[in-house]
């Protein structure tokens, strides 16, 4: 059985294409287990994992929960709202303690950049990074591709574009150099004050007229603003953002082809996407969530599979 290249998961650059297609093969299996009557393995019944979530979350947190449980793995759950950080015990303590209860991996979101890699450092666990603030999301681009894989086949040769809110979005990053690495065409779209400034070192274009970059796509990324990370105001109105970046039913009947619409969520209905799009056939969000579990088991089981028992 072939192995990952990392010993963690702590973003999509550390990972290689090969570890790309493996983690999809290996989801592949899971997804026809997670659709069996009994949808349930016995993989890791060894294995315990802690879920760390420094920063709210629901999808992604039901998401690894389920594929953990799927695996049949112990967990245990720490939501920092209701823990010590509050009281001031750091990051490398509160880690410790839950590692004493011999924990073998770890799920962590942090709203801190390179909060993983600061831990893999420093703490004898498989770390698997579930955002680390506006850095990576290495699952969520996973499952995003995957889902590409399996509406249209395959990844490489297709035109990607990602919509709305890259400066602040980990998911763009993550997505970014998973879809480089696997030969995709990526270019983004939003207000140039959510652009970064040097995104073009990515191998990337940047593409400001929404009409042009849907004509451009086969697949539409289209991201939250995500207002509690901006300090400052980045677009003038909600309502000018919906006219110039928001996808509606309107735009998308003006092109000439049918692309297909993603989003990670959690989705702000009415503001970067209208609910009817939202909702519609050509829009896989719920295969995403779906393909979520698949994946993480995936990531999951190819991680325990290196810890020796
Ligand atoms: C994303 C996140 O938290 O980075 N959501 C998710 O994981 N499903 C994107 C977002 O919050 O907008």
């Amino acid at each position: 059985m072939s192995q990952l290249s990392v010993e963690h998961l702590l973003g999509i650059k550390y990972l290689n294409k090969q570890d790309i297609d493996l983690i999809f093969q290996t989801a592949d299996h899971f997804k026809e287990v997670i659709n069996r009557p009994i949808k349930k393995v016995p993989s890791l019944r060894d294995i315990t994992i802690a879920n760390l979530f420094f920063e709210n979350s629901t999808r992604t947190k039901l998401s690894f929960e389920l594929a953990e449980k799927r695996l049949s793995a112990d967990i245990i759950n720490f939501s920092a709202g209701q823990s010590s950080v509050k009281k001031g015990e750091t990051l490398i303590d509160t880690v410790n303690n839950i590692l004493s209860m011999k924990v073998d991996i770890v799920v962590m979101r942090h709203p801190n950049v390179g909060a993983g890699v600061f831990l893999s450092q420093h703490v004898d666990a498989k770390i698997i990074n579930a955002g680390d603030g506006t850095h990576e999301h290495p699952t969520q681009a996973l499952l995003d591709s995957y889902s590409i894989r399996e509406k249209l086949g395959s990844v490489t040769g297709k035109k990607v574009v990602i919509i709305g809110d890259i400066l602040h979005s980990r998911v763009a990053l993550s997505n970014i150099f998973a879809l480089k690495m696997q030969g995709a065409q990526v270019k983004v779209c939003g207000p140039t004050t959510l652009i970064p400034k040097h995104v073009k070192s990515l191998g990337i274009e940047v593409e400001i007229n929404l009409k042009k970059a849907l004509a451009w796509c086969d697949v539409a990324n289209v991201l939250r603003v995500q207002h509690e990370r901006m300090d400052i105001k980045y677009f003038p109105t909600t309502r000018e953002y919906k006219q110039l970046f928001g996808i509606n039913k309107e735009i998308l009947d003006s092109l000439d082809k049918k692309i297909v619409i993603m989003h990670p969520g959690p989705i702000n209905r009415g503001v970067e996407i209208t609910s009817d799009v939202a909702d519609a056939d050509q829009s896989i969000i719920l295969n995403q969530v779906e393909n979520g579990v698949a994946v993480r088991m995936a990531v999951i089981y190819l991680l325990a599979q290196q810890i020796k028992r």
